[in-house]
Formats: C-alpha cells, structure tokens, sequence
C-alpha cells in the first residue's frame, strides 16, 4: 500500500451537528481562543485541504494567522503556511478566491479528468492542476500528496470532505469542536453525510482528549494506531 501523510480532521459544528446555516450567511462556531489553537495546528501541517465548496462559499484564506508562527515555519525552512490544496469535480473556481490569491505558498488542486483541461485554462496561472480521477481518488490522491512531501495533511471540510476521508479510513484523527448553538435547519450542511463509517459500535473510536475552550469544546478522536505518531 502506498504511504500517505498523517490526516487530521479539524471541524466547528453546532450541538445538532451543522457545520453552517443554510443561508448564505457565515455561522461563527469558534471562538478567538479556539481559532488560535486551529492556527498553531496548522502551523504544524505541511498542507490544508478543503473541498471546493468550501473554497466557493467561504472564500478562506487558509493561512497561518500568527506572525510568531510563520517566523517559526520559516526558521525551519518552510514557507509561512501550509501548501493549500482543493479538490474539484467541476472547476466552477474563481481565481480570484483567496484560496489562488492569499498567501506565498503552493497550491494544488486535484481535478476530475474531463475537467482538467478547462481547469488548466481558468486556473492555471493560479495553481498546479491534477488529474485525480473521475471522481477524484482519495486514496490515490494522499498518496500523490506524500509524494509531493506532504507528511501531515489538514483537512477542513467541509461535509462532503470530512465523510469521504472518514469512509475511507484515511484519517487518523479527528479535531470536533461542539458550539453551544443549534441551527435547527435540515437545509445546512452537516459535519458529515450518510456513509459506511469504521467507527461503529463494534469498533469504536478512541476519544483522546475533552478540552473546553470558552464557551466551545473540543473533542480529540484518535482514530486509527498512527494517532500522534507525527
Ligand atoms: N464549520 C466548519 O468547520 C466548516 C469548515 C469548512 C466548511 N464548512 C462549511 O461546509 C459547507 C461546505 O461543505 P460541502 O460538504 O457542501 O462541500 P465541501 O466538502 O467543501 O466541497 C465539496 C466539493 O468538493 C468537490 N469534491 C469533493 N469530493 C470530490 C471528489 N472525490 N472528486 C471530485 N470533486 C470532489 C466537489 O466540487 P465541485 O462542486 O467544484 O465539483 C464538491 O462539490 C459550507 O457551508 C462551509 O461553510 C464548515
């Protein structure tokens, strides 16, 4: 089996388990305290992924906040934040989204086959466009990732991501931040969507750790025998 990197799932959901409202407005789940921690783990990541949804509606930056941190990456021979990295059936992407513009970092975004030529031509300039597959193959794409030097891969949803990596027991752990909120609206997205998940009553995930955090908290999931090797 090929290698891939360490995968880390980071998700803000309500208590009824939504990642956002159904309209278009932005639903905040953190706090400022909780968004530091989400930044020192990132700033430990070699990349972040997020679906194109994601990049569509929320129009992230996906950068490393902290200038103490950056300063640190670099020390170390890195750039000041992560590579970022999407994935697109349609390359519907505006390159003009601060996922192409923000940032001194690379950006890879994986592509269904019959869209990568018009992806080349909208996105190219931006960032460097690949083949996944139709649909775009997780599995083969960590492992494209490891080749590439990625060792440690944050995700950050949203749903449709988040339940890809998990169905196919390609995450390692999982980051669940619970905000004292309900959405209450079967129309927004949730943390994840029907699937055939590992983690059942027969085999049950490891919870690592509880922190409360203001007014959110975290729940730590170790959820396979890499957790915290990396
Ligand atoms: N609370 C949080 O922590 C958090 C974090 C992130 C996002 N969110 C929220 O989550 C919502 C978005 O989640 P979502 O589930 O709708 O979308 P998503 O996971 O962000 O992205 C889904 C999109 O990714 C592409 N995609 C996914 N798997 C693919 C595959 N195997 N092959 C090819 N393309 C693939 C497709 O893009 P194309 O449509 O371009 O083909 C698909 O429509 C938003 O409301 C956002 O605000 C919340």
């Amino acid at each position: 089996m090929a290698e891939r990197p360490y995968v880390l799932l980071s998700c803000g959901m309500s208590i009824d388990g939504y990642l956002n409202a159904a309209t278009d407005t932005r639903l905040l789940l953190s706090n400022d305290e909780d968004f530091d921690r989400v930044d020192a783990v990132r700033a430990g990541c070699d990349a972040i992924l997020v679906g194109a949804a994601t990049v569509r509606r929320d129009n992230p930056r996906l950068l490393v906040r902290s200038a103490a941190r950056r300063a640190e990456r670099v020390s170390r021979g890195w750039r000041p934040s992560p590579v970022k990295v999407t994935v697109t059936a349609g390359a519907e992407l505006d390159p003009c989204a601060q996922f192409f513009t923000a940032g001194d970092t690379d950006k890879l975004v994986y592509c269904s086959s019959p869209a990568v030529e018009n992806a080349e031509k909208l996105l190219g300039h931006a960032a460097t466009l690949i083949d996944g597959g139709e649909p775009v193959d997780l599995s083969w794409m960590v492992a494209d990732l490891h080749e590439r030097g990625i060792r440690r891969l944050m995700v950050e949803g949203g749903g449709t991501m988040h339940t890809q990596f998990l169905t196919a027991d390609l995450a390692d752990e999982l980051h669940l931040v619970v905000a004292p909120i309900f959405v209450g609206d079967s129309r927004a997205r949730r943390f994840v969507s029907d699937g055939r998940f590992p983690w059942n009553p027969d085999r049950r995930a490891t919870l690592a750790e509880v922190r409360q955090i203001g007014d959110v908290v975290l729940l730590r999931y170790a959820l396979s025998a890499r957790f915290g090797s990396t």
